[in-house]
Formats: C-alpha cells, structure tokens, sequence
C-alpha cells in the first residue's frame, strides 16, 4: 500500500476555499472547519510539495485573529451544526490551541526561502507569542496558561481529571457537557482570563509549554532573518525564561508533569506529555535516557504494542478507545519523534515512523487507534496520518 500518496490525497481531498480562504479540514464529516494545530501540521507537510498550499493556510488561520493578537482554535468558515457552541466570537471559537504556528511558518520559509511570505505573516505571528507570554502568564510565573482542556488539544484527557472534578470512568459525552459549562464561561473576545482562571481552569500544561518554547526558538530565527533585534530577544529570552520555570515547577522524578493552581500543585497522571518536552530539549540526556527506559520501552506504562498511548495503562483512567484517555493520536506521534531524533535516539524514533506506518496500513486515517489492537477509531479520512510524510530524518 503507498501510505505516502494515500496521505497526499486525504490532504487535497479536505482542501476547501471560503470567500477567497483556502484551508483545509481535519475530517470531512467530522471535523468540517478549521483548527489551530491542526493547519500547522497541514502547512509542515505541504510545504515540502506543495508550499502554496501551505502558504495559502497559514494566511486563512492568521485572518481570524483576535486584536489582542490571540489565534482562536477553530474557524466555522461554513455555517455547520457540529461543534457549534456557544463559545466565540461570530464564526470563531474564544480559545487557542498549542502553538505551533512558528514552526509550520518556518518549515514553509526553509523550503520556499519566501522572504515576502515571511514579512507579510511576522506581524501576526509574533502578536500571538506576545499574547501568550503575558496575557496567558498574568502573574510573570514564565508558563502560560490554558483555559480550558480544548486548548491542550487533547480535550478529554485524564490530566485534567482532578481538576475538573470528574470520575476515572466518565464518558465521552458526559466529558463534552462538563467542557460545554466552561465554554460558555469563556465566551467573548476581550476574557479577563485572570479571573477565568481562578474561578474555572487553570492549568500550565506540559506539551503546551514544551511546544512553546520550541516555537519561540524558531520565532526568533525568524526575526533574526527579519532583522528584527528586539523581536529575535524577545523569544529567545523568553523560550529561556519557560524552560527555567518547566524544570523549577513542573520536574518531579525524572518526568515533567502539569500543574494546576496558584501553587503550581503537579497533576500526577502518567500520560504521553512526558515525553512532549524531548521535543523542545527540556530533558538533560540522562533523564532523557531514564524517560525511554520506564516509559517507551515500558509496556506496563506507555508503550503499547501498537504506538504510545496518550494515557498509561497503570491509570486508572485508561481507555484503549477512550478519545484522549488511552490511544494511540499521530500528532503525539509526530512530537515524540522529532523528539527522538533530536536526542539521537535514531532506532526508537525509527520504531516510532515504523509503527505509524503499521497503523495507517492495518486500519486507514483514523482519528485515533487502539494501542492494544491497532483498530481504528473516531473520525474517518482524518488528516493527522499525513504526518508520516514528515517523519524524515
Ligand atoms: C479533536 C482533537 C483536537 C483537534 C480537533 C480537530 O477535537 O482533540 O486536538 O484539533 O479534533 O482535528
């Protein structure tokens, strides 16, 4: 089976265009808008054959974006009945999702070496790393917030279990109306998201900060490739300062774990996010080393034998099909294997690409995969599969 061209086709068959806006969906009948991370991974894979295309949605992102320079995380470029609530402004979700924007941005100049493409979004771009950086840290702790599970990305996880108040075993859809409370708490474009966060959510995520910090390295390559001094200082002081705070608050034996609170209280829930910081170099190699010895090589806690669980099997949480509570999910994939390969631990970053593959192969682009069976789950013609094309060396 040619995995690569199945993956080029799912991605040109979601592509649409709305007054004038090029993007492209995550799944047809699922998931018929547009996502924050999820145009950032179609940009990363595009750009390599297709960097108009690429181009073309990171601008339809960018064209919603709130004057405090927030991205919001869904766009509903057609008038649909999924996903709907009540929580935006008109046509707009009011929450954000990791922000990986930098990166796609950069991948597209690396192949492109587009300098007008890349002065024409720098504006925008650096906006939303600014917002991040203070109105989503209101205390100067260096760790931005999330308001709301959706913006980790991985919307019913069991991090964020305690947090909310909820049962190991609750379902899906009991999840979606705990969240849909919290939706309509953070409605609006101008949130005191201070306030939000004392009375509703308040969480510094792992794979949100690691992302972060990764993407303020590359935004200040970005700037620096502007020329903009004080815009490459910014980030790099800032991607500094994050990763300072991640090891003095969120560290805790051997592994990086998310806190909650104005006491940085750590959220002890084995999940993939221990691995999300190999992305952005925040492991020493030593720990780095420990981490794929208790977890990748572990199959009592993440490793499955067909891909990395998002949720440890020792929790008692886990869901072999539960969503974000237990299966295997590309993006992660992805991240740990840039992770991996950053590292230099080129023969598990290679098991990483090989069992990917596997998965696409046994059972097509799904959303999500059972770790224990390899069988498919959620969405159908899911787009995250067509991050195998980037899981190059
Ligand atoms: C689900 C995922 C989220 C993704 C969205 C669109 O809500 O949890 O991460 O962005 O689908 O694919």
């Amino acid at each position: 089976m040619d995995i690569e061209m199945l993956a080029r086709e799912v991605l040109q068959k979601n592509r649409r265009t709305t007054s004038g806006f090029q993007y492209t969906v995550p799944s047809p009948s699922t998931y018929p808008y547009q996502w924050l991370w999820d145009s950032c991974f179609h940009a990363i894979v595009l750009a390599s054959y297709d960097p108009d295309a690429a181009k073309a949605e990171m601008h339809s992102l960018m064209s919603k974006q709130f004057q405090n320079g927030m991205v919001p995380h869904m766009i509903y470029w057609e008038p649909g009945e999924l996903h709907v609530y009540e929580w935006g402004v008109i046509g707009t979700s009011a929450l954000t999702q990791p922000p990986m924007i930098a990166y796609a941005v950069w991948e597209i100049f690396r192949h492109t070496q587009d300098l007008e493409f890349l002065t024409q979004i720098y504006p925008g771009i650096i906006a939303f790393y600014r917002y991040l950086v203070t109105e989503r840290d209101p205390r100067g702790a260096n760790l931005a917030s999330i308001i709301n599970p959706d913006e980790s990305g991985e919307d019913n996880s069991s991090r964020f279990d305690s947090v909310l108040g909820i049962k190991p075993d609750i379902s899906y859809w009991d999840h979606i109306e705990v969240r849909k409370k919290l939706y309509s708490a953070n409605i609006g474009e101008h949130p005191d998201v201070s306030a939000r966060m004392r009375q509703h959510f308040w969480v510094k995520d792992v794979p949100f900060n690691s992302i972060l910090v990764k993407n303020l390295r590359i935004l200040a390559h970005i700037a620096s490739t502007l020329q903009d001094e004080v815009g490459e200082h910014f980030a790099t002081q800032h991607a500094g300062l994050i990763k300072a705070a991640m090891r003095e608050k969120m560290l805790d034996k051997g592994v990086f774990w998310s806190t909650t609170g104005s006491e940085y209280t750590k959220l002890h829930v084995e999940t993939w996010a221990h691995f999300a910081p190999l992305f952005a170099d925040l492991y020493t190699h030593e720990e780095a080393d420990a981490l794929l010895k208790e977890h990748f090589h572990n199959d009592l806690t993440l490793r499955g034998e067909w891909g990395i669980r998002t949720v440890s099997r020792r929790e008692e949480s886990y869901r072999p099909d539960g969503f974000w509570r237990g299966p295997v999910w590309l993006a992660p994939h992805w991240f740990i294997y840039k992770g991996l390969q950053a590292y230099g631990f080129v023969e598990e970053a290679n098991e990483i690409r090989e069992l990917t593959r596997k998965l696409l192969e046994k059972s097509g682009f799904r959303e999500y995969f059972n770790p224990e069976t390899g069988e498919g789950c959620g969405a159908e013609e899911f787009t995250w599969g067509a991050l195998y094309l980037d899981m190059v060396d």
